[in-house]
C-alpha cells in the first residue's frame, strides 16, 4: 500500500525521483515550485507550502473531497484490493432515474441548438454565453409546449410514470394528462458532486407575467435533494479546495458568468437561502466564503444569514459589497472581472460589517444602542463554532460595545429562544452621531479615551490618574494614531496636561472647542467595568491599524509590481507581519485571510509536527 501513494499522486500531478523521495508542485494549493515531497517508504507525503500532509487517504480527501469510506474505496479501486462494501455492490436502485435525467439533459441541449432555439442562442449570447460555453455547462432550451420532453421520451421508451418521479412531468387536477413541467424555459442542468445530472432550473423566457414565476426547479426526488445541493458544485469544488475558499452568489446566472470569467470557485444555493446541509458541502471544500449578493437591504439582510449559517458548520464567511444596483453577473459583465476581484480583496468579516454598519447608523453612540448592538450581534456570535473565532468575535464585540467579556459570554450561551427586541433604524438619525463617528474603526479610540477621561477625573492629582496616560504614552500611542481630528486633540490635550502637571484642574486645562467633546464622553454611560481588558484591546488596535493599512496597500500594490519589487514587498509584508504581537497576527489572519499564505510561523508550526 505505501509505494503506492506515489502512483495515486503522480495521477494528479508530475513527481520526480529526488534521492529517496519524490518531489513536485503541490496539487492541493495549486503550487508551482516543488513544494510536495513524497515519502515512498512511509507512504505519506507533506507539502513544505501550505502546510497539509499525510497517507494515502489524506490526500485523496484533501485533493477529490472525498469522505473517508470514499478515501478508503478510491485507494483500494487503484491498488487492486478487494473491499466489501455491501452498498457498493448492489446495483444503483435508482440508476432508472438517473438515466431519465440525462436523457432530459441531452434533450434540452438539442433544443437548444435546434432551429427552435435560436431565440434561446441569442439570449445567451447577449449575456455573454457563446455556444462552446453553452454546451460546457450544458445549458439548454425547453420549448413553449406541454408535451414536447413527453413525447420524445415515451419515442425512448420512457413512461410517465418515471418522468414524474423525477419531477419533469407534473400533474394536477385540472389536466387530464402530465404535461411537460419546463416550458419556454431557458434550462440549467443541476449536477452531483459525480457530474451526474440530476436536477434542473429553468427561467422564463417570455414576457415578464404575474403568474409565470421567473425561476422554478425540478421538485426533491429520490436522486435529488434541493436542500443538500449547489449549482456548479461540481465544477467549482476542486477550485475551491485549491483556494480554500468558495465564493457563494444567489442564483445561476451569477454562478455561471462567474465561472467562466475565472472564479471557478463559485457555487449557489437552488432558489432558497442556503440552508445548513449546503453550508455543510461548502465547508468540506473551504475554510473561507465569499458572499456576493445583491446589494441592497434584502439582499444584505440575506447574506448576513448565510453567514450565520456558514459560521454555524465551521466556514469563515466574508461579505463583499457591491455597487447599489449591481448583482455580480452585471458587475463583471459592465466592467470585468478584475473589478469584481477588487471587490472580494475588500471583503469584510461579518462581524467586522456589522459593527461597521451598526457604527455608522449611531448605535454606538450610546449606553442604550450600544446594549442594542450587542442584541443585534448575538445572533453571528452564537452561530460561530470555531471555538478560536468565536474568543475573537467576542473580544471585538466587548471592545467596541464596552460591555464585558463576561456579560457576552453568558448572552451567547443563553438560550436563543429568549425574544428580545431587535434593533430599530430610527436611532441612525440621532444628531450629534458624526461628531466622532464611533463605528467599528473610531470605537477604540473612542473607548480609550474614554478610560482616560474617567480615570483621569476620578483620581485626579493621585499618581495613577497620571499613570494611565502615561502608561498610553509608554506603549507608544501617539497623535498619529487618532483618525478622528476630535479625539486627536482631545488626546493631545490630555497628554500634555500629564506632562505639564500643575495646570490646575484637569478639566480647565481642556481648550475650550474641546468642552462638548469631552462632555459628551462624560455623560456617556457606557459600562466599562472591564477597564484593564478595554484598555489593552483599544490601544493594540490603535498601535497596529497603520501596519493593517500597510498590509491592504501591499496587497493592491503586488498585482502591478514587477517580480523583484513583488519579493521586496513580500519582504516588507513578512517584516510587518513578524512585529506584530501574537493577538494582532491571529485577527489579521481573519479579516485578511490571504495573509495567511505567507505566514511563515504557521508553516514551521506545520512542519514541526509533521
Ligand atoms: N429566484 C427564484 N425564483 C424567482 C426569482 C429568483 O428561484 N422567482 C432565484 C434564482 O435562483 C435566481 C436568484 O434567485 O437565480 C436570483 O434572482 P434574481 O436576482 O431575480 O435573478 P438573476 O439571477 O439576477 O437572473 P437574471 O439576471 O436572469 O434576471
Ligand atoms: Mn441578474
Amino acid at each position: 500500500m505505501r509505494a503506492d501513494l506515489v502512483e495515486i499522486c503522480s495521477e494528479h500531478m508530475t513527481l520526480k525521483r529526488v534521492g529517496k523521495s519524490y518531489r513536485g508542485p503541490c496539487p492541493l494549493h495549486g503550487g508551482e515550485g516543488r513544494n510536495f515531497s513524497v515519502d515512498p517508504d512511509r507512504g505519506i507525503y507533506k507539502c513544505f507550502v501550505c502546510g497539509e500532509g499525510g497517507d494515502a487517504f489524506a490526500f485523496v480527501m484533501q485533493l477529490l473531497g472525498l469522505d473517508f469510506p470514499g478515501a478508503v474505496r478510491y485507494v483500494a479501486e487503484r491498488v487492486g484490493v478487494e473491499i466489501p462494501d455491501a452498498e457498493d455492490r448492489r446495483p444503483d436502485p435508482y440508476a432508472g432515474l438517473r438515466e431519465v435525467t440525462a436523457f432530459a439533459e441531452e434533450w434540452f441541449v438539442g433544443r437548444r441548438r435546434s432551429e427552435a432555439g435560436l431565440a434561446t442562442r441569442g439570449y445567451l449570447k447577449g449575456r455573454g454565453f457563446d455556444e462552446e460555453t453553452a454546451d460546457r455547462y450544458a445549458l439548454g432550451f425547453a420549448p413553449d409546449s406541454w408535451r414536447g420532453l413527453r413525447d420524445a421520451a415515451r419515442e425512448r421508451g420512457i413512461g410517465d410514470e418515471v418522468l414524474l418521479e423525477v419531477g419533469l412531468l407534473a400533474a394536477s387536477e385540472r389536466a387530464a394528462e402530465p404535461y411537460d413541467r419546463f416550458r419556454n424555459r431557458l434550462i440549467f442542468s443541476i449536477r452531483d458532486t459525480q457530474d451526474r445530472p440530476i436536477a434542473f432550473g429553468g427561467r422564463w423566457l417570455g414576457p415578464a407575467g404575474r403568474d409565470t414565476p421567473k425561476y422554478i426547479n425540478s421538485p426533491d426526488s429520490p436522486i435529488f435533494e434541493k436542500g443538500r445541493t449547489l449549482y456548479l458544485l461540481n465544477a467549482a469544488r476542486h477550485a475551491m479546495r485549491r483556494a480554500k475558499a468558495a465564493v457563494v452568489v444567489e442564483g445561476y446566472m451569477d454562478a455561471l458568468t462567474l465561472h467562466i470569467q475565472g472564479f471557478e470557485n463559485t457555487v449557489a444555493p437552488l432558489g432558497t437561502a442556503l440552508g445548513g446541509a449546503q453550508a455543510a458541502l461548502i465547508a468540506r471544500y473551504a475554510s473561507r466564503a465569499y458572499l456576493i449578493y445583491d446589494s441592497d437591504d434584502p439582499g444584505r439582510r440575506a447574506s448576513f444569514r448565510a453567514a450565520d449559517t456558514l459560521l454555524q458548520e465551521g466556514t469563515h464567511p466574508l461579505i463583499v459589497t457591491l455597487p447599489p444596483g449591481e448583482d455580480p453577473d452585471s458587475l463583471v459583465r459592465g466592467q470585468g472581472a478584475e473589478c469584481l476581484a477588487g471587490h472580494l480583496e475588500d471583503a469584510m468579516d461579518v462581524l467586522e460589517l456589522k459593527l461597521k454598519i451598526l457604527g455608522e447608523r449611531g448605535y454606538l453612540d450610546s449606553a442604550e444602542g450600544r446594549r442594542r448592538a450587542l442584541d443585534g450581534l448575538l445572533s453571528t456570535l452564537r452561530a460561530v463554532r470555531d471555538p478560536a473565532l468565536s474568543d475573537i468575535y467576542i473580544g471585538r464585540v466587548a471592545e467596541t460595545t464596552g460591555v464585558r467579556r463576561e456579560t457576552i459570554v453568558h448572552e451567547v450561551a443563553r438560550m436563543s429562544s429568549v425574544r428580545r427586541e431587535r434593533p430599530r433604524r430610527r436611532e441612525a438619525a440621532r444628531p450629534g452621531a458624526s461628531q466622532g463617528r464611533p463605528d467599528g474603526e473610531v470605537a477604540a479610540e473612542r473607548n480609550l479615551l474614554l478610560l482616560l477621561l474617567r480615570d483621569s477625573l476620578v483620581t485626579e492629582g493621585s499618581a495613577s490618574a497620571r499613570s494611565w496616560v502615561a502608561r498610553t504614552l509608554d506603549a507608544g500611542v501617539g497623535l498619529e494614531h487618532f483618525e478622528d481630528a476630535g479625539y486627536r486633540a482631545l488626546y493631545a490635550a490630555l497628554t500634555e496636561a500629564q506632562t505639564e502637571p500643575g495646570t490646575g484642574e484637569l478639566l480647565e486645562a481642556f481648550p475650550k472647542e474641546l468642552r462638548p467633546l469631552v462632555d459628551g464622553l462624560l455623560s456617556d454611560a457606557t459600562e466599562l467595568t472591564h477597564p484593564e481588558e478595554i484598555y489593552e484591546a483599544s490601544v493594540e488596535r490603535l498601535l497596529y491599524r497603520p501596519a493593517e493599512r500597510r498590509l491592504r496597500e501591499i496587497r493592491r500594490e503586488m498585482k502591478l509590481a514587477d517580480e523583484t519589487q513583488q519579493k521586496e514587498l513580500l519582504r516588507e509584508q513578512m517584516r510587518i507581519r513578524a512585529q506584530l504581537p501574537e493577538t494582532e497576527k491571529t485577527r489579521l489572519a481573519l479579516v485578511l485571510p490571504w495573509l495567511e499564505r505567507y505566514e511563515p510561523s504557521r508553516l514551521e508550526e506545520r512542519q514541526g509536527d509533521g
